[in-house]
């Protein structure tokens, strides 16, 4: 039986996903090493979104490489996740100790991979599967806190957003059934953790026999009003008034709403696929703000995506403006071969260019988080202790509903524990507060 050392790049779904394959392993008598130089098999869990993400991933393979033949370890490496869909057996040339690829939909295969391995082949399992979602496993969650953890709940994408690699990396959209989510949900619960986030690529489109993305959060909101629940990610095109009545009327439903927007500009957002315009989008925030006051809301944005003009950039950020998000993920387009927009646009904005729209994004959502930071200045929110904060081990870190960090001192309280916490600073990207008679709220 051999040490397995599991590395996560990428989305959620990623490490959520790692969690299934360590109980895969376990399952069968394997052992989870605690680190790469200890591991009889280091495999790596990648993403291939950007570019980017999957060059971090082939130095990672050069630098493991490497130091196995320094130091005449005999670790192989195997490739999991989006890459390993992608690319398929190609990576087996990436390096002499590469001994195995699996794609996302054959973990459950990686018991008789590793043993194929062992016999001296080099194997490539890549098949997608229309049904796969691993709801009988129990995901193996070593790296967490404790407090908060990931569920699964669907796979697949078959939007077909003409930049994105998801729905080839990912295969066909697929829900898992409803009871093995919330049995997952008052497991962890009873296991001492306060908060999970249900994971989808669309979460809207959840579906499970007569069960819809809103009655299975409400199902799972009813197993205790003190276990916090979030999802991620809704798409805009069909967040729903029902979505957001379910949310309105559960305390323990976060307050948080990551929304998607790539672009401000119609043309863009048509071209892109994306099935909504400004005005749609725009409606929807009000919807957010109507039905739940003091939500917070996040997005997505792609700066230089395929013939995106200064006039189309501008509409970005008017957009940013209008709304006035909490914060943003934000991204200079990458073309990913195979997509639409690499078989059918051109990739005509200069990378300079790109880049220059995306520091102005990154600057304008900059003044817009420190803008929203400080109007919470006074506030009190419940919030949920997670960890040490990085500066100093007398203060803690959690969040509120609103999926805010907030830094305190930490004084009698307990990671896990919730605790009422009133801000008196912040800065672009965190809360700063003091404890509310250093009590422990009473949860309602
Ligand atoms: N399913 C989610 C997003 C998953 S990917 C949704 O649709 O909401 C996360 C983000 O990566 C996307 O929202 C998009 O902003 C970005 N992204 C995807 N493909 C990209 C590409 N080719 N280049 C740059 N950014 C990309
Ligand atoms: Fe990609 Fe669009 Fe699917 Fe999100 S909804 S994963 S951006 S194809
Ligand atoms: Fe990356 Fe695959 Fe997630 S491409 S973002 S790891 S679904």
């Amino acid at each position: 039986m051999s040490r397995v050392y599991i590395e996560t790049y990428g989305c959620q779904m990623n490490f959520a996903d790692s969690e299934v394959m360590r109980a895969i392993l376990i399952g069968s008598g394997h052992r989870i090493a605690e680190s790469a130089e200890e591991a009889d098999y280091v495999v790596i869990n990648t993403c291939a979104i950007r570019d980017n993400a999957e060059q971090r991933v082939l130095r990672r393979i050069a630098d493991l490489e490497a130091w196995r033949r320094k130091s005449g370890s005999r670790m192989r490496i195997g490739v999991a996740g989006c890459m390993a869909e992608r690319l398929k057996h190609n990576l087996l040339q990436q390096g002499e100790s590469v001994a195995f690829v699996v794609g996302p939909d054959s973990y459950r295969r990686l018991p008789s991979i590793l043993q194929q391995v062992e016999s001296g082949s080099k194997v490539a399992e890549t098949e997608l599967s229309t049904v796969e979602t691993y709801d009988d496993i129990e995901p193996v969650r070593i790296d967490g806190n404790g407090v908060s953890a990931y569920i699964s709940i669907m796979r697949g994408c078959q939007n077909f957003c003409t930049y994105c690699v998801v729905p080839y990396t990912r295969g066909r959209e697929r829900s898992r059934d409803a009871l093995t989510i919330v049995a997952e949900a008052r497991h962890l619960y009873e296991q001492g953790y306060r908060e999970v986030t249900l994971l989808g690529q669309n979460v809207n489109s959840y579906r499970a026999a007569e069960t819809t993305f809103p009655q299975l959060l409400a199902m799972v909101a009813e197993v205790a009003p003190d276990l916090r629940v979030r999802y991620a990610t809704s798409h805009p095109k069909d967040l729903s008034d029902d979505l957001l009545r379910t949310m309105a009327s559960y305390d323990n439903i976060c307050k948080a709403i990551h929304l998607p927007m790539q672009s401000g500009s119609d043309r863009m957002l048509k071209l892109m696929n994306r099935h909504y315009d400004s005005a749609w989008y725009m409606q929807r925030v009000d919807a957010i703000r109507r039905m739940l006051p003091g939500c917070s809301i996040t997005t997505d944005i792609i700066a230089g995506f395929c013939t995106e003009t200064d006039d189309d950039h501008r509409a970005t950020l008017d957009m940013m403006r209008r709304v006035g998000f909490d914060h943003a993920f934000m991204f200079k387009f990458s073309l990913r071969p195979g997509t639409y927009a690499a078989t059918h646009l051109v990739d005509d904005v200069p990378d300079k260019v790109k880049s220059s729209r995306l520091e102005e994004i990154i600057a304008l959502q900059g003044e817009l988080s420190l803008g929203n930071n400080r109007q919470e200045i006074g506030r009190r929110y419940e919030v949920l202790v997670e960890g040490e904060s990085h500066r100093s081990k007398e203060q803690f870190f959690g969040r509120n509903s609103q999926n805010k960090v907030i830094v305190f001192d930490r004084k009698e309280t307990r990671i896990g524990q919730y605790v009422t916490v009133e801000v008196t600073g912040c800065s672009a990207a965190t809360l700063i507060g003091k404890l509310v008679n250093g009590r422990c709220l009473q949860v309602k």
